[in-house]
């Protein structure tokens, strides 16, 4: 066993042996930031990104729905195959053609019980920065049958995001569940601008047309996808 799943499965064993009334309003900032930005980092820097042991949630409150999280927390599945950063985890295929994820180097998630979950979801929920999202941007339109064209061939984005359980792409973050996960307003402020969330991610801003971002919007909203490999 390596020292990071050790220290996950400490961090999961903390969680079920803290006295249960003490810590509902302290989970976050006592638990969650070992690993996670709960407030925007003062300084951004690509070693920042580098080094972080968990995407950040400073603006959880305008990314996910609450029901997502409520449920996400107590049977975390993966969402990012090779954890907070793929690069540290990924090992070059045999023939270098093909990246593939060493799992032993991607810790399971520490497991929320349903009181925990619930507390730190709303807890979550309040954190919404100003000027990220802007609320009603997504028009909520159908995305019509070119969206999922889009998606797939026309714009790139699998070649980043995996759009079914088992697919290859490594370095984003899943999106077949981002329906379930994410909040319409989010997925479009983010496809926009990825770099407003923070300069260094490696999610590139790809010029896209509003009328594009509007349609791949209401196609990731559609795919609600839980089930994993
Ligand atoms: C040991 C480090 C660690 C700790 C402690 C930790 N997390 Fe995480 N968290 C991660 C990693 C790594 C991921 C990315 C998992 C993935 O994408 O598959 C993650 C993902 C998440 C996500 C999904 C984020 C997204 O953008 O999809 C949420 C929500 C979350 N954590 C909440 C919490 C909360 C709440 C706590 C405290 C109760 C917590 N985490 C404690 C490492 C940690
Ligand atoms: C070069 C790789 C790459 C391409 C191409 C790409 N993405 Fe991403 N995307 C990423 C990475 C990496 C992240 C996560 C960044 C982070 O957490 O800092 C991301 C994050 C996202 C998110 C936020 C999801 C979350 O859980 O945080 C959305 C929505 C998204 N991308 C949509 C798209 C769409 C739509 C396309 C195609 C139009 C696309 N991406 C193309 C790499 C890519």
């Amino acid at each position: 066993m390596n020292t990071t799943s050790l220290r996950a499965i400490l961090a999961a064993l903390a969680f079920t042996l803290l006295p249960g009334a003490a810590h509902s309003a302290d989970l976050l900032s006592q638990q969650c930031v070992a690993c996670h930005a709960i407030a925007k980092p003062e300084k951004a820097s690509l070693e920042r990104i580098l080094e972080r042991k968990g995407p950040d949630l400073y603006y959880a409150g305008a990314k996910f729905n609450q029901e997502w999280l409520v449920a996400w927390l107590q049977n975390p599945t993966t969402i990012r195959p090779g954890g907070a950063m793929f690069l540290h985890a990924v090992k070059a295929g045999a023939d270098r053609a093909v990246d593939t994820i060493d799992a032993a180097k991607v810790a399971p998630h520490p497991k929320l019980s349903a009181a925990d979950a619930k507390a730190a979801a709303e807890l979550l929920m309040a954190l919404k920065p100003d000027g990220l999202v802007t609320p009603g941007a997504h028009k909520g339109e159908p995305g019509g049958s070119m969206a999922s064209m889009l998606f797939s061939k026309l714009r790139g984005c699998t070649s980043c995001h995996a759009a079914k359980p088992g697919d290859a792409p490594l370095s984003g973050p899943e999106l077949y569940s981002a329906g379930a996960r994410l909040q319409p307003d989010f997925m479009l402020a983010y496809m926009k601008d990825p770099q407003r969330f923070d300069p260094h991610t490696w999610m590139p801003t790809l010029g896209l047309t509003d009328a594009d971002m509007q349609k791949l919007t209401s196609y990731m909203s559609t795919l609600k996808n839980q089930e994993k490999k």
